[in-house]
């Protein structure tokens, strides 16, 4: 079996913080290399010794169900030991900082850093301090960049290109990573962004500060996009009352089946964790549109490509 050649990509800053500021060849290079691990995973050709020797450490201090677990698959495959590491059960309970925390990992000798934190900032500070690779599994409301990795390599296998797709991002603008890297993602591939959110879950001064269109009615993205993707209200981290009830916001910026059935929509996309009739219909997160396991899968290949271009050499 001929096994296709690895991409040599080389995330020159040696760790990946954010998508801002990143070009479009930088991030098509990360998705051609993801695509590249995605047809060795499939023909189990792996180079599973790649890694070997080297030493991932995984620091959570927040949930997370998809984001840890793929980076822990992905190091795995590719040889690499990976020990986890989340708030809860640690020290960190007993009041240790995080500054104490990963200098108390780095110790063990480790070699890569994967850091999801409740603040912005936590991952760069992180790469400052330990001098290490860090990958920000994301932080606060700042970015999550392999989670636009991952969608951005979704939106090409559906539609082949990205350039000139219309992209709608509908939800908790406001309080979400994964919305930001989108934008800096989806804006340097050269897809036309919509933002779709009630008043009050869109900073007002977005619009201006990323260049995207700003809109708060849902009807327009029944008209125009190719391709949605549906946030989740962040709960944990909102006050109470940016919106009167959880049934209101479905009713004006819940999308089912039937509106997605007569549009031109041809994806739906979700970072996950879906809230079932809120957001997202049950039928239409089950539906032919629904990019949501396709996702989860693309995360994977393209955490195996991040580890490997900042471990390999
Ligand atoms: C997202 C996150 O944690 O930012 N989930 C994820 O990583 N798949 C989005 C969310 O929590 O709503």
């Amino acid at each position: 079996m001929s096994q296709p050649s690895l991409p040599d990509l080389y995330l020159r800053r040696g760790h990946l913080l954010g998508i801002e500021g990143m070009s479009r060849a930088e991030i098509t290079a990360i998705i051609d290399t993801a695509a590249a691990y995605k047809l060795l995973a499939a023909d189990r050709a792996l180079p599973r010794d790649l890694l070997r020797g080297r030493t991932v450490a995984t620091l959570f201090f927040e949930d997370s169900t998809r984001t840890r677990n793929s980076f822990e698959i992905a190091a795995k495959r590719l040889g690499a030991d990976i020990i986890g590491f989340t708030s809860s059960g640690s020290s960190m309970s007993k009041g240790e900082t995080v500054d104490d925390t990963a200098k108390t990992v780095r110790a063990m000798g480790i070699d890569a850093v994967v850091v999801r934190h409740k603040s912005a900032g936590v991952p760069a500070h992180l790469f400052d301090v330990l001098k290490l690779p860090v990958i920000n599994a994301g932080d606060g409301a700042h970015e999550h960049p392999t989670q636009a990795l991952l969608d951005a390599l979704t939106l090409r296998e559906v539609f082949g290109k990205i350039a000139g797709l219309r992209v709608w991002i509908i939800g908790d603008i406001t309080h979400s990573r994964v919305a930001r890297s989108n934008i800096f993602s989806l804006g340097a591939l050269g897809a036309k962004v919509t933002i779709c959110a009630p008043r009050t879950l869109v900073p007002p001064a977005f619009s201006a500060a990323y260049g995207v269109s700003v809109t708060h009615a849902m009807d327009g993205a029944l008209r125009d996009a190719d391709a949605v993707i549906l946030l989740r209200i962040q709960k944990e981290r909102q006050d109470a009352g940016l919106f009167p009830s959880m049934g209101e916001y479905a009713a004006n910026f819940g999308l089912t089946l039937p509106q997605v059935a007569g549009s031109r929509i041809k994806a739906v996309l979700h970072p996950g964790p879906i809230n079932r009739g809120v957001e997202i219909s049950s039928d239409l997160a089950d539906s032919e549109y629904s990019c949501i396991e396709r996702q989860v899968a693309n995360g994977v290949h393209v955490r195996t490509a991040i580890l490997a271009s900042l471990l390999r050499r």
